[in-house]
């Protein structure tokens, strides 16, 4: 058999001229849009039109500088300061060229003679969390996305707090935890995956601020004991995806004390503000959770996915699964930090320790510092400019760089939702910016999130100005959808 083409694929010469190819390309587009330059942030096109585009595109050949050129035409610029939307990083270049490092090396981490240096590197990043989040004698490592995260965390308190051993025996008795109606849904996920159901989620109301109601977790705890439930853990969002909000740490690291359960902290988006001297505060308690998990590629400016894993105990960062795998290690007893498959859901994991030790070689801590305080400024003053506005009403005063908010203009209140969805809506098809949209309480709002340390006020003020001249044609159509 002809090994050409093999030998094609894996050209030192090809890849350096693709590879030069691409960071031009990549390198003009962060010049541009991080100057806003490019017209429109993402380009609406209909999932049955881009599948096609795509099925006729793969039937001729194109060369790798245009398959790149077209790919990027075809994708959202999350470097664009209109792009104001899901939360996900402007990634740090610097955090990308760790990214193009590990693809390329695929060191496969799950034992340590399989990444060498970067699981010694995940340590240092490990020691870097564990210190700011102020545990003493805390550990942990880093996994694939916060969903992940969440649920290995889940594992832990069940494995710490169940009376039952179910790792080994699989489950006898009914265990709950309890978490905020605002909490992300992965963390219902998690509960569900663990054989919970819907019974052992405890939804925790909230308060006018959307923070949970610390008020009420005796009663629903009391309620989960009397119909027959182990609750095992508590979480605390820091802060919940939809507004934002920071729940208060403090005292729900006071009720898991009392009750003797596990107290976990999904710091996903917000947990970075330990890096935070201006925000940090908003985190008050972080150090008493049992465990945290803070997204790397959310507010830390790494690329996608990376989350780290914390716990304030060294020992329960090893407890989450037990199993023997000769193959890959003799000794079950043995915590062995080196070997991270041990404590991870992964067997192969990406080098995802270099995303963030690049961006600490190049810029110290300080990086995480800067962007965090950055964007919650820019989401704090966007929630003034809108406060401001008459035409515009927030949903609540943002606390983080999440900002929710509706248009109102003379608009009777019962057609705030139609005509909302569908700013939002043509928003998203005029391309020029990204938002999101959230319902609280029952109500919608449009979502905004700076992501993008470089999004000021004037793009603030251009986007205010978009959904007035949007709510504006809608006004004129108002017979045609029947307002
Ligand atoms: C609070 C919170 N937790 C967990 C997640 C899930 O994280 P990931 O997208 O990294 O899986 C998110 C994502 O938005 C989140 O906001």
């Amino acid at each position: 058999m002809s090994t050409e083409l093999l030998h094609n694929a894996y050209n030192g010469d090809l890849f350096k001229k693709e590879g030069d190819e691409l960071i031009a390309l990549l390198a003009n587009h962060l010049k541009e849009t991080k100057e806003g330059t490019p017209s429109k942030v993402t380009r609406w096109i209909p999932p049955a039109i881009e599948y096609d585009f795509w099925q006729e595109y793969v039937k001729e050949k194109h060369s790798t500088k245009d398959f790149f050129k077209t790919l990027l035409e075809r994708s959202i610029h999350t470097h664009h300061p209109k792009y104001i939307g899901h939360q996900i990083a402007s990634t740090v270049p610097i955090s990308a060229l760790a990214t193009l490092f590990s693809a390329q090396l695929n060191n496969g981490m799950t034992v340590y003679e399989m990444g060498q240096a970067s699981t010694a590197i995940e340590k240092v990043v490990i020691d870097m969390f564990v210190k700011n989040i102020g545990y003493e004698q805390g550990d942990g490592f880093l996994t694939s996305g916060g969903t992940l995260a969440n649920l290995t965390a889940m594992l832990a308190a069940r494995k710490a707090i169940a009376n039952d051993d179910i790792w080994n025996e699989g489950h006898h008795n009914k265990l709950a935890i309890m978490v905020s109606e605002e909490a992300h849904y992965c963390v219902d996920r998690a509960a569900r995956i663990m054989g919970l159901g819907s019974d052992g989620i405890i939804k925790i109301p909230v308060n006018d601020n959307y923070a949970i109601r610390t008020g009420a977790l005796e009663a629903y705890y009391n309620q989960a004991l009397k119909n027959g439930y182990q609750v095992i853990a508590i979480v605390g969002s820091a802060p919940s995806t939809s507004t934002g909000v920071y729940d208060d740490l403090q005292e729900i690291s006071a009720f898991a004390k009392a009750k003797k359960i596990w107290f976990h902290v999904d710091g996903a988006h917000g947990g970075a503000a330990i890096f935070s001297s201006k925000y940090k505060y908003l985190l008050k308690g972080i150090d008493q959770a049992d465990s945290v998990i803070i997204d790397g590629h959310k507010m830390m400016g790494t690329s996608s996915i990376t989350t780290a894993v914390l716990f304030k105990n060294k020992v329960d960062s090893y407890a989450t699964f037990e199993q023997k795998a000769h193959y890959l290690w003799d000794k079950n007893d043995d915590p062995e930090w080196y070997n991270l498959g041990k404590r991870t859901f992964e067997c192969t994991k990406s080098m995802m320790s270099l995303r963030f030790f690049a961006i600490m070689n190049a810029y110290g801590t300080q990086f995480f510092d800067d962007n965090v305080t950055v964007l919650y400024d820019a989401g704090r003053e966007f929630g003034t400019y809108i406060e401001q506005h008459p035409d515009f009403e927030l949903a609540l005063e943002p606390i983080s760089n999440i900002v929710c908010f509706r248009y109102t203009g003379d608009l009777p209140s019962e057609t705030y939702e139609l005509v909302n969805r569908k700013i939002r809506q043509e928003l998203l098809e005029d391309g020029e910016f990204y938002i999101v949209s959230t319902v609280l309480k029952g109500e919608f709002f449009l979502r905004t999130t700076f992501m993008n340390p470089f999004t000021n006020r004037e793009h603030m003020e251009l986007l205010l100005e978009k959904i007035k001249g949007i709510a504006r044609k809608i006004k004129i159509k108002k017979e045609k959808i029947n307002l």
